[in-house]
């Protein structure tokens, strides 16, 4: 009898030293800028249809600043490489559009 009460005692005390040590503390995390919109332009109406299946705007948009040709090969890759069904027809105004927002900055909040 005896021996259960200072089993169930050191039981107890084992159980308080190990009480784990929690710490809260105040975080908080800032999101990257993404802009889930495409800035007017024209050609706009192409992007939308064409590009933003797979990814936001700001993939597109946060781009390095390209020449018109880098662009064309660009949508080819997007075509050829991940399979996007572009209409050929709206390619040359989504090339527009892409040099458009870069060359007036409106692609950069
Ligand atoms: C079928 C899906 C799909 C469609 C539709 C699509 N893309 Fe992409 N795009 C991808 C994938 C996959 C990547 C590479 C991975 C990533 O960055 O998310 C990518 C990456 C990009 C990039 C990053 C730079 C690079 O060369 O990889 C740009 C810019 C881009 N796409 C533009 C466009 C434009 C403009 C259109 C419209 C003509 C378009 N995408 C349509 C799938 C697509």
């Amino acid at each position: 009898m005896r021996a259960a009460t200072i089993l169930v005692a050191a039981l107890m005390l084992g159980g308080c030293e190990r009480a784990p040590e929690v710490t809260f503390t105040d975080a908080s995390i800032t999101l990257p800028d993404d802009p889930l919109d495409l800035p007017p332009g024209p050609g706009r109406q192409a992007v939308l249809e064409n590009c933003t299946a797979c990814h936001s705007p700001s993939t597109m948009l946060q781009q390095p600043k390209v020449s018109r040709a880098k662009w064309e090969s660009i949508v080819g890759k997007m075509i050829a490489i991940y399979k996007a069904p572009v209409d050929k027809q709206a390619v040359p105004a989504i090339v527009d559009y892409m040099v458009h927002v870069q060359a007036t900055g409106a692609d950069s909040p």
